[in-house]
């Protein structure tokens, strides 16, 4: 399938089948989650964080998500790779299309970017330019530094309605899915209830939307110095490699 249609099929599963996101940033990370049949891969910009060491996401760069998108799509993903374009990578509809083919170039089968009414004009000229475009709402990891930190979203009614406001200018723009990020249980429902593209929640409640995307790191423990409250491990890799490494040296230092 082309990435094309991978994207209308994910926007065909609304009211269907849930849909399952990781993230993931590497090449056999890649290759593994993919055996498991998730439906899409999201290449985000929160590898800045959990691969690249940065305090958040505001220091990624094309380049960086380039080489990531590059690793992934090696692997060659069933799941749609969708990537991130990083702050300051869409101020204007061009930029925005120059940019998103250089992702697609780099691997990626569709791209995300953050906000609502303001982006509207850049997804529309993506979208014409024959690249999918997931919509990303709530709250917004590349203002972090305008917001003072990382915000619950959708708890008062006019939070709601610059929500609602910004899920139909994109949805009019032409994405096939939005993700909704820390944004309240109630708000997510109604959103879900009402939009006509499928929502991907994180941090929304767990069956509040029509799919979850989940942070890799989080759910395999392989970042242990910050984990969401809402994250729910499956695995605990951090301990696994320290157990490795720890036998490793004693191995080495005592053969
Ligand atoms: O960058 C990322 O991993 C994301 C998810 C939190 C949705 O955008």
């Amino acid at each position: 399938m082309t990435g094309v249609e991978k994207a209308q099929a994910l926007r065909d599963r609304k009211g269907g089948a849930r849909i399952a996101a990781l993230t993931a940033y590497d090449y056999p990370t890649a290759r593994l989650l993919d055996e498991s049949g998730i439906d899409l891969m999201l290449v985000g910009d929160s590898l800045g964080m959990v691969a690249l060491g940065f305090p958040d996401t505001t220091h990624v760069t094309l380049e960086h998500m380039r080489h990531h998108v590059a690793a992934v799509a090696r692997a060659e993903p069933t799941a749609l790779v969708l990537a991130d374009l990083p702050i300051h990578t869409y101020p204007d509809p061009d930029t925005a299309v120059a940019n998103a083919r250089l992702l697609v170039e780099a691997g990626a089968e569709a791209v995300k970017l953050e906000g609502g009414i303001r982006q509207a004009d850049k997804v529309r000229a993506i979208t014409e330019a024959g690249i999918p475009v997931c919509g990303h709402l709530g709250m917004l990891p590349q203002r972090v530094l305008e917001e003072g930190g990382y915000h619950k979203k959708g708890r008062t009614p006019e939070q709601l309605d610059a929500l609602r406001e910004g899920a139909w200018a994109l949805i009019e723009a032409g994405v096939f899915a939005i993700v909704l990020e820390s944004v309240v249980q109630e708000a997510a429902g109604e959103l879900t209830a009402t939009l006509p593209v499928p929502t991907i929640g994180i941090g929304c409640g767990e069956t509040t939307c029509d799919g979850e995307v989940a942070v890799v790191t989080d759910l395999i423990g392989s970042f242990p110095w910050f984990v969401p409250p809402f994250a729910r491990p499956e695995a605990d890799v951090a301990h696994s490699i320290r157990t490795a490494a720890a036998a490793y040296v004693q191995r080495v230092r005592q053969p």
